[in-house]
């Protein structure tokens, strides 16, 4: 891609879901100084595009996968401090920062999505979320016409949530490098079920059978085409909720997740409901991890959210809860 901006461009390859959609501008800023100018004329700022549903044509979008590169900060013998730019690919920061001998990432493995998302959903997968890792983010803010450094404590990050989703961050802050203080010893955390289940304990003290391991499990389970990773998050009840659920469903898994709630797995909430496989024109609830929908092809916009609209009816009928999107739909 030369130049800084395209019209009418289909999105075939700046999202995930496969969906026939176009934007009406492409805005692609290939280094720090284009931001603003860009940013001007941009109504929605992405990154790779594997968190949302266009949910038909597009307005202008800028994409971030233009700024790359790193730099070291600071390194001493137990620690390393590292700027990375938002552009950059996740996974592909993960094996390089293991190439490094610098750890803590191994989990996040093979997570879909560029650096700078990473903040704005403060990924998490078998039981490590970007957050421990985070200094702070930098970036341009349009309406304060201002670069700015929000350290990691202002960013309210929290399961799949950060400052960066509100009205006042959202497509207003143009995230630019993340800080990651990363680790030079290993310490590998093995409390998911499946990865206990299926790391070699011979090698668990080596970081890429571990990297490799949770990558295995990703790719059994989610498809890398046509989707957009888990599409609802899974909900988070207080006790009294949880007691409540419980009535209706005593075997339903539970994991605590901060001082008082409890995280349900929407995917138990849905398969319970025999949902699998189930279809509406061409999009699928997946056969083998229910909180993913696919695109089998040929779906359109409408078919995704109607089917997402019946989940969420079906969840609500059966079990009282409201699953939340946790991709971002993207409106005309
Ligand atoms: N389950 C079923 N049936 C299934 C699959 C799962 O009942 O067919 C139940 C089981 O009880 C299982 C539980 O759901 O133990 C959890 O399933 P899984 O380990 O596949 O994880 P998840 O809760 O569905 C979350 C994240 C994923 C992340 C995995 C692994 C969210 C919204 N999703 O999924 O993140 O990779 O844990 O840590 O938190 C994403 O955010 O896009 C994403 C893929």
């Amino acid at each position: 891609m030369f130049g800084s901006a395209c019209v009418k461009v289909s999105l075939a390859n700046y999202h995930t879901f496969g969906l026939q959609v176009y934007a009406a501008r492409l805005l692609f800023p290939q280094n720090e100084a284009e931001v603003p100018t860009l940013a001007e004329q941009a109504t929605y700022v992405i990154g790779e595009g594997s968190n949302i549903l266009p949910t038909g044509n597009l307005p202008a979008l800028l994409t971030t996968r233009g700024l790359l590169g790193f730099q070291i900060l600071r390194e001493s013998h137990t620690e390393v401090e590292v700027e990375v730019a938002a552009g950059e690919n996740w996974d592909g920061w993960v094996r390089y920062a293991l190439h490094r001998g610098w750890y803590g990432l191994e989990n996040l493995a093979a997570i879909p999505g560029s650096v700078g998302a990473a903040a704005v959903q403060n990924i998490g997968a078998y039981g490590v979320e970007l957050a421990p890792f985070l200094v702070s983010v930098y970036g341009w803010h349009k309406e304060r016409k201002a670069w700015l450094t929000l350290p990691a404590e202002a960013c309210a990050l929290g399961y799949r949530t950060s400052i960066f989703q509100t009205p006042e961050w959202r497509d207003q802050f143009i995230i630019t490098r993340l800080r990651l203080r990363l680790q030079r010893r290993f310490v590998p955390v093995l409390d998911y079920p499946d990865v206990a289940a299926r790391i070699n304990p011979k090698k668990q003290h080596d970081p890429w059978h571990l990297y490799q391991t949770v990558r295995r499990i990703r790719s059994e389970k989610l498809p890398n085409k046509g989707n957009a990773g888990s599409f609802f998050k899974n909900p988070l009840l207080g006790q009294t909720e949880l007691a409540r659920l419980r009535q209706k469903a005593p075997d339903v898994p539970a994991f605590p997740y901060g001082a008082e709630s409890y995280k349900v797995p929407a995917a138990w909430l849905i398969d319970k409901l025999g949902l699998k496989g189930y279809r509406i024109g061409g999009a699928m609830v997946h056969p083998r991890q229910p909180l993913v929908l696919v695109n089998t092809g040929t779906a359109t916009p409408q078919d995704v959210l109607a089917l997402a609209t019946y989940i969420q009816a079906r969840v609500q009928e059966a079990w009282g809860i409201q699953l939340e999107p946790e991709v971002r739909l993207l409106h005309p």
